[in-house]
């Protein structure tokens, strides 16, 4: 009796370790997403979209931005050479639902990061924190550099206007 409680007990355990594990999969940064659109950064590039267009606010904001449909709507509005991926954002438009884009880099909330302060002021390009995005023909589902802490300050480092890289409160407020 006492054995089989404890086979159940261990099965129940074994069940809730596995739970855990994908959960925690899930919601790990580098954990592997999923994107709801085949989008190709490459084609869009060779199309001379800016990075502007679609990720509008790192000029003035902290946040880049993920662009809603009604951005995609402006050039996907009519479809002449309709395709699977096209006819998905119109159906999003129509339907006033948000494509469910899973957002890929994230810093924890203890975290201050500011796109601004970086690619204005900093002057730095995109690809020296994101990699080769532009290049991409696949969506982004996972960090092509991990944004690791030992990365930020080994950058900071080599920033003259920065005296000492290890001083946790800049980055931690
Ligand atoms: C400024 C115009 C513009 C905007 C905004 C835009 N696209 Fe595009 N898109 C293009 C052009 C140009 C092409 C290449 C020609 C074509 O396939 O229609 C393209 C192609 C595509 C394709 C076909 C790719 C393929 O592999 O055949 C998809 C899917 C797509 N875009 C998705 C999106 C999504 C999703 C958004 C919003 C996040 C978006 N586009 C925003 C201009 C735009
Ligand atoms: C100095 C490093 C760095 C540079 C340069 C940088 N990013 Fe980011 N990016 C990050 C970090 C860190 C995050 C996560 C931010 C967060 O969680 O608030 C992020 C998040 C993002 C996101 C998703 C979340 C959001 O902010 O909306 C997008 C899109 C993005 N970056 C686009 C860009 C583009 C486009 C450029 C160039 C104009 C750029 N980034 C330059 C570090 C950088
Ligand atoms: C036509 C719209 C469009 C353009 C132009 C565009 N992006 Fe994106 N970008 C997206 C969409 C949609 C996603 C979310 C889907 C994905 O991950 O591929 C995304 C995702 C990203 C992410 C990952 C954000 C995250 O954390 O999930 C980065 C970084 C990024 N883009 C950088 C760039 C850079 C750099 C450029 C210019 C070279 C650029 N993008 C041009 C639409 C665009
Ligand atoms: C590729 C280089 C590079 C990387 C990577 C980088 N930074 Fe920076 N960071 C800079 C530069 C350059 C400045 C200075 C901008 C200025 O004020 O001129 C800066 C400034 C800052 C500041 C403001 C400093 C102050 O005291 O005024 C903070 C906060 C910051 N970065 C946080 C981060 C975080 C968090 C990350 C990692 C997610 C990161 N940075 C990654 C180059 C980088
Ligand atoms: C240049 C920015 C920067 C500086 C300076 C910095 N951190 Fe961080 N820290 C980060 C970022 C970004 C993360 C989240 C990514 C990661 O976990 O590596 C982080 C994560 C952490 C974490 C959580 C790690 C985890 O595994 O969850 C701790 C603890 C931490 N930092 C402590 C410190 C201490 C202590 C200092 C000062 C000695 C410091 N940090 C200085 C950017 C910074």
């Amino acid at each position: 009796m006492n054995l089989l409680k404890n086979q159940w007990f261990l099965i129940g355990a074994g069940l809730c370790g596995i739970l855990i594990l994908v959960v925690l999969f899930l919601v790990l940064p580098n954990g592997e997403v999923t994107q709801p659109i085949a989008f190709n950064h490459k084609k869009h590039r060779d199309n001379n979209v800016p990075c502007i267009v679609c990720h509008r606010f790192y000029k003035e904001e902290k946040r880049a931005g993920i662009p809603p449909v009604n951005v995609c709507i402006t050039c996907h509005e009519d479809v002449i050479y309709p395709t699977p991926e096209k006819i998905k954002i119109q159906n999003y438009f129509s339907q006033h639902k948000a494509i469910p884009w899973q957002q890929v880099y994230k810093v924890p909330g203890h975290v201050f990061f500011s796109h601004r302060l970086h690619v204005n002021r900093g002057n730095l390009a995109c690809k020296s924190c994101h990699g080769e995005v532009g290049q991409l023909e696949q969506p982004v589902t996972k960090q092509l550099i991990p944004l690791k802490m030992k990365y930020c300050i080994d950058c900071h480092k080599t920033v003259e206007t920065i005296d000492n890289p290890y001083e946790c409160i800049r980055c931690h407020r």
